[in-house]
């Protein structure tokens, strides 16, 4: 059965902890399915780390829709939910249209970046009934700033705790931390009623969401918030390079890979070869 948003939700009071990773294509959505991932994202990391995209603000709605589709397709179980990229959202019926779109096209529920302009566009689109999750703290899609730790201060504390309330009231269910003193992400996650998906956000959030390129050993450079639990690019490279070598060597394919056809078939198209060669 599918998970819903209240699934998710009943979960900060029962745990387990929710488990959410970033999901791009249909292979994945089907091992994470199986695996039991609650929650399969279609992050707007999906431009720099599929795409080739040298950064987030490139990564367009057909992009996200693309790679949803094909997410959704797999992610019989996990709630699938579908990252509102750079520009998707300036205004409040932008909002609804592309929340509208990814939820048409297999979405269970859509992520927004939020800083304080984007309450209101919570509020618009949470209101028709669509699964919102705000997302607070290091918000990549926000011009100029840099890849750190929010909240250090007391003005940005105060505006992070701020803004975790106001999504609540906007209709959120549930709330990413990124790059977050665990401190504060704790006092966030005891404030509000809703759950906390932390990445980098320490231990106290009621779930973790990690890039699967990173838990994987794909990324070239591993963040302190991640963990490499496999080299899968080192897996990847080994494979490649044997099948390489086994095609320049004559070992790949085998009779084993080969299919075979009755002699006398064979001796008829040749002969039929030699007739044409004749006349
Ligand atoms: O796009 C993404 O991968 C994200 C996660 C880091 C939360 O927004």
């Amino acid at each position: 059965m599918k998970l819903t948003k209240d699934d998710l939700i009943v979960r900060k009071k029962t745990g387990p902890k929710i488990t959410m990773l970033t999901s791009y294509d249909y292979p994945t959505a089907l091992l994470l399915d199986k695996c039991g991932i609650d929650v399969q994202l279609i992050g707007d990391s999906v431009g720099t780390n599929m795409l080739g995209y040298t950064d987030v603000a490139q990564v367009t709605v057909a992009d996200i829709v693309h790679h949803l589709r094909a997410v959704a397709r797999g992610a019989k179980k996990s709630f699938v939910l579908g990252d509102m990229p750079f520009g998707s959202f300036n205004t409040r019926e932008l909002a609804l249209k592309n929340a509208d779109t990814f939820m048409d096209e297999g979405a269970d529920g859509v992520k927004i970046e939020t800083e304080k302009d984007a309450i209101e566009k919570i509020y618009h689109v949470a209101s028709t009934g669509i699964p919102v999750c705000a997302h607070i703290g290091y918000t990549p899609q926000t011009p100029g700033l840099s890849v750190s730790v929010q909240g250090k201060d007391i003005e940005r504390a105060t505006e992070l705790l701020r803004l975790a309330k106001e999504s609540e009231e906007a209709g959120a269910f549930m709330i990413v931390l990124e790059l977050i003193p665990e401190k504060l992400s704790k006092l966030i996650t005891e404030t509000i009623s809703i759950p906390t998906i932390g990445i980098g956000a320490g231990r106290y959030c009621d779930g973790q969401v990690q890039v699967i390129l990173d838990i994987l050993g794909f990324s070239e450079k591993i963040f302190r918030h991640a963990k490499k639990y496999a080299d899968a690019s080192q897996l990847f490279s080994d494979v490649i390079t044997s099948y390489i070598s086994d095609v320049q060597n004559g070992y790949f394919p085998t009779e084993k890979n080969s299919s075979t056809i009755p002699e006398e078939i064979i001796e008829k198209v040749s002969s039929l070869l030699d007739s044409n060669k004749r006349t």
